[in-house]
């Protein structure tokens, strides 16, 4: 029964969509945890370059049953519009399977992302304003919708009702907004129902009958393990669990069914949205890495904050989800520096810290202390083997294993899904 999670090791877009899609020729299922429509993941391959939102990353596989697990926020619109384009370019979506118990993410969930963010002025969290807050906040007060909910219409007219009535108050009282109109989105809901009701299933029952046929299964997590609700830098963070352990609950996994945890980094760091960043870069370094990455937002376009890799947040995130594999992507991106360097500590005028801590004051002042690496200098988008990257390539690859305790045995080389260099 052997399991593996892909997650990402920082704060997201780390390239969990190319390795997820990479490796899904050899599942026969690939379950994305968590989440919502805030994820964009790029899958560049024959069939053209695709960026998914809800949809897993293991979809141009034909032999490979792609499951959205009970963790992941589902908004409708975006997945039907997601599933029609993918129809349009010829990819055949009926292996999609959607999990019951997956709570919905409802108009309301969106306004009030955003209402929240423009309540909180300059301490905006800088959200990709999909409603994944508002709609995991639900779920965990348990006032949520769940798709099993809408595929019945006398259970969806009776807790809308409660829903709606409630939300409305909110909208009018607290943020003097307009509220929503119950049998327009009554029928909105019942009409998204019915394009996916083929799709639902107990994702649960499904994973395990497959992981008990001991077939090969990919965890696919969103976002990254610093932007976790607990372990992250809170209160910038998203609202799920993007861990190993998140990874385990959102698809209906247990713990001792992980046979291996893929890490994916970046080969430099990058942030986008508010909070914490103790490598980024302001200059023109800063500047041609997100050049060179085209670091803006999958899905908001925003430019990414970008800076050399922290090698103690990474550690940290490394050790918290046991990760046993470090999949280092985008290395191409630094092919024109003369050196490359890594964050190895915070330091402050009279001690060093070697973690990201609970309190975010706790790391103001905090300065990187730089390790530096000899830049290769050359080109490696063309490079197929482990063994023809240059000697510089594979000294600060080495020194990211030592600093995170982890083999690295995937290394991205550009963007396509051939650019993967597996290490044997
Ligand atoms: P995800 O959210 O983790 O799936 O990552 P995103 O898709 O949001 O962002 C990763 C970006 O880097 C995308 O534009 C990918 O096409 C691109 N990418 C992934 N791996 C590599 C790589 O090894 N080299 C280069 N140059 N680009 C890559
Ligand atoms: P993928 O899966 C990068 C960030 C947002 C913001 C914070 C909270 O593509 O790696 P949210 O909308 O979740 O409430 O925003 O989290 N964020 C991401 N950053 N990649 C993502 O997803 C992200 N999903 C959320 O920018 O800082
Ligand atoms: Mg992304």
């Amino acid at each position: 029964m052997p399991a593996t999670i892909i997650l990402g090791g920082l704060w997201g877009d780390e390239g969990k969509g190319k390795l997820t899609d990479a490796l899904s020729s050899s599942a026969t299922m690939v379950v994305r945890a968590n989440g919502g429509s805030n994820a964009g993941h790029t899958v560049v391959a024959p069939q053209g370059k695709f960026k998914f939102r809800l949809m897993p990353s293991g979809i141009l596989n034909p032999n490979c049953i792609c499951v959205l697990g009970a963790g992941v926020a589902i908004e409708l619109p975006t997945l039907i519009a997601e599933m029609d384009d993918l129809l349009s370019r010829g990819i055949d979506v009926s292996n999609l399977r959607i999990s019951d118990r997956a709570h919905l993410v409802l108009p309301w969930h969106r306004a009030l992302d955003q209402l929240e963010e423009t309540r909180r002025e300059q301490d905006e969290i800088g959200t990709t304003l999909n409603g994944n807050g508002p709609t995991y906040a639900d779920k965990a007060s348990r006032h949520g919708i769940r798709v099993a909910d809408i595929l019945r219409p006398e259970i969806l007219r009776r807790k809308l009702a409660i829903e709606l009535d409630s939300k409305n108050q909110l909208l009018a009282s607290v943020y003097g907004a307009e509220g929503y109109e119950f049998e327009s989105l009554y029928r909105d809901l019942t009409g998204w129902a019915d394009r996916i009701r083929s799709h639902v299933i107990a994702s649960e029952v499904v994973v395990q009958d497959e992981l008990a046929k001991g077939a090969n299964i990919l965890i696919e997590c969103a976002q990254g393990a610093m932007l976790d609700i607990d372990y992250g830098t809170y209160p910038y963070v998203t609202s799920s669990s993007p861990t190993a352990a998140g990874a385990c609950q959102g698809a209906g996994v247990a713990p001792t069914q992980i046979d291996r945890v893929i890490g994916v980094y970046k080969a430099y760091t990058t942030r986008v949205g508010g909070g914490p960043m103790p490598s980024e870069l302001t200059d023109d370094v800063g500047e041609l890495i997100r050049a060179r990455g085209n670091e803006y937002g999958t899905v908001t376009g925003r430019p990414r904050r970008t800076g050399w890799f922290d090698a103690v947040a990474a550690r940290q995130s490394a050790r918290l989800n046991g990760v046993t594999d470090l999949n280092i992507a985008l290395v191409d991106v630094l092919d024109v520096f003369e050196t490359v360097s890594m964050c190895t500590g915070y330091q402050f005028p009279d001690r060093v810290m070697n973690h990201v801590p609970a309190l975010l004051d706790d790391l103001e002042g905090a300065a990187p202390i730089w390790e530096e690496y000899a830049g290769w200098n050359s080109d490696t988008t063309n490079i197929e083997s482990w063994e023809d990257l240059p000697a510089e390539v594979h000294s600060y690859l080495a020194g990211i294993e030592q600093k995170l305790d982890t083999r690295v045995t995937y290394v991205g080389v550009g963007p396509a899904r051939e650019q993967l260099i597996q290490r044997s």
